[in-house]
């Protein structure tokens, strides 16, 4: 209302230059994403039903639309690197590898929407592609927006492979106000801060929430329990910078879901779920949903973890004990001023049985709480912030809780400790 009164001119100087705000991506994105499961396999000869091609794609939009996942909010299909021929056409587009994607992108976008689905594609601002496929140069920018639009495309991300640091401050920029001016919306995936250390001062993530509905901030996830670890340090080692810098909109990603796949045990399965969950990423699970076994179908399909997920405060959670037993736990504050702990275990002997408070976990005086087990489903009437509570978490898993008020002091606790960018709970070594 107060521009109104603003001269044309102030008006122009009071708008940010750049504001993404495409009203995407308000929770962190689900779906599934072909690379760490599939990765560049482009033999197709020798491995028709695994190699990247369209019937991959389309045999995993029939299992998004059939087995449950869409209904639960598990919507992007999304082909990762070697989708294309290894050269633009004579009029400088990206084209699909003919033999591996003979029916088109937009066939494949077709099918999948009329299944109730939406389709991301992979790009590199570079040279090439990280495997080696044509990248878009700052020349090819609009003319890949404007291809990937036609072939109505839903989300893009962009990696930045053979780009240098400049190319890549001015190229992603760039792409988001392509990707605005074709009209299509588009939610766009940058990998800008991976490729910068995903530390300030480098990475600017004030300005990468206004460009980006999402960013990879770090190193590749791979099959391994070692390699989720190192990515659960590396964000809640430096969550002070990313923790706030998460919303509607605008989300860091730990990169994808691996629970399916051969690294993770059970409880390792359950462990990265909820510290997905806890750190409001988006949930691109990478694993073949045509074999996947019961047990790791009922961990991604977890109703509640999945409506915490999708919280619609979209506040990101943080570390907020760090026990000399190795004993972590982690708190997410939701809307309607309720909380997800996730109690994790870094142990390799036993179970272990964890004794504290809500008080220590500061929350506030005088409250009291259902709990509700997120993987065991029980209900744990009346808990009060004083009363001490055990848990048992097993080696390498989680116990986690969704708390509700059943009665609350009158100040919305969670929302002013945790909201102001910067203020840092301080963990409670016990
Ligand atoms: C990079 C990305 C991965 C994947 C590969 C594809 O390593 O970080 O997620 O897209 O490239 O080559």
């Amino acid at each position: 209302m107060e521009t109104m009164v603003l001269s044309g001119l102030a008006l122009a100087l009071a708008l940010p230059s750049l504001a993404l705000e495409n009203g995407l991506a308000r929770t962190p994105p689900m779906g599934w994403m072909s690379w760490e499961r599939f990765r560049c396999n482009v033999d197709c000869q020798a491995d028709p039903h695994n190699c990247i091609s369209e019937q991959l794609f389309l045999e995993m939009a029939d299992r998004l639309a059939e087995d449950g996942w869409r209904d639960l909010g598990y919507e992007y299909i999304n082909i990762d690197d070697c989708w294309s021929a290894k050269q633009r056409d004579a009029a400088g587009q990206l084209v699909p590898d003919p033999k591996r994607f003979p029916s088109g992108i937009k066939a494949l976008a077709d099918y999948v929407h009329a299944r109730g689905l939406k389709l991301g594609i992979y790009g590199d601002l570079g040279i090439f592609t990280c495997g080696g496929y044509p990248g878009t140069m700052l020349e090819h920018v609009k003319q890949d927006a404007q291809t990937f639009a036609a072939w109505g495309v839903d989300m893009l991300k962009l990696d930045g492979c053979y780009s240098s640091a400049e190319e890549q401050a001015k190229g992603y920029p760039e792409m988001a106000r392509a990707l605005n001016a074709t009209g299509r919306p588009i939610v766009y995936s940058c990998s800008w801060p991976a490729y910068q250390g995903g530390l300030p001062p480098k990475v600017n993530y004030t300005l990468l929430a206004e460009i980006c509905n999402l960013w990879r901030n770090w190193d590749d996830i791979q099959d391994s329990w070692d390699s989720v670890l190192s990515i659960v340090d590396w964000f809640f080692t430096n969550q002070d910078v990313l923790q706030p810098a998460a919303g509607p909109g605008h989300w860091n990603d730990p990169d994808m879901l691996i629970i399916g796949n051969f690294g993770l045990s059970y409880e390792q399965s359950r462990s990265q779920m909820a510290l997905w969950t806890v750190m409001a990423a988006p949930l691109l699970m990478s694993t073949d949903l045509r074999t996947i076994s019961p047990s790791a179908k009922e961990i991604l399909q977890n109703r509640l973890m999945i409506q915490i997920n999708q919280d619609p405060l979209g506040i990101q959670g943080r570390r907020i004990v760090k026990e000399k037993s190795h004993i972590e736990v982690f708190l997410r504050p939701l809307s309607q001023a309720a909380s997800a702990l996730v109690f994790f275990s870094r142990r390799t002997d036993m179970p272990f049985r964890y004794t504290t408070s809500l008080a220590k976990l500061h929350f506030p005086e005088d409250a009291v709480y259902e709990v509700q087990d997120v993987y065991v489903g029980k209900i744990i009437g009346a808990l009060k912030t004083a009363d001490n509570f055990s848990v048992v978490i097993n080696p390498s898993g989680v116990v986690m809780w969704y708390l509700r008020p059943m009665a609350l002091p009158v100040q919305p606790w969670h929302v002013v400790r945790q909201q102001a960018p910067g203020e840092g709970f301080h963990p409670a070594l016990v």
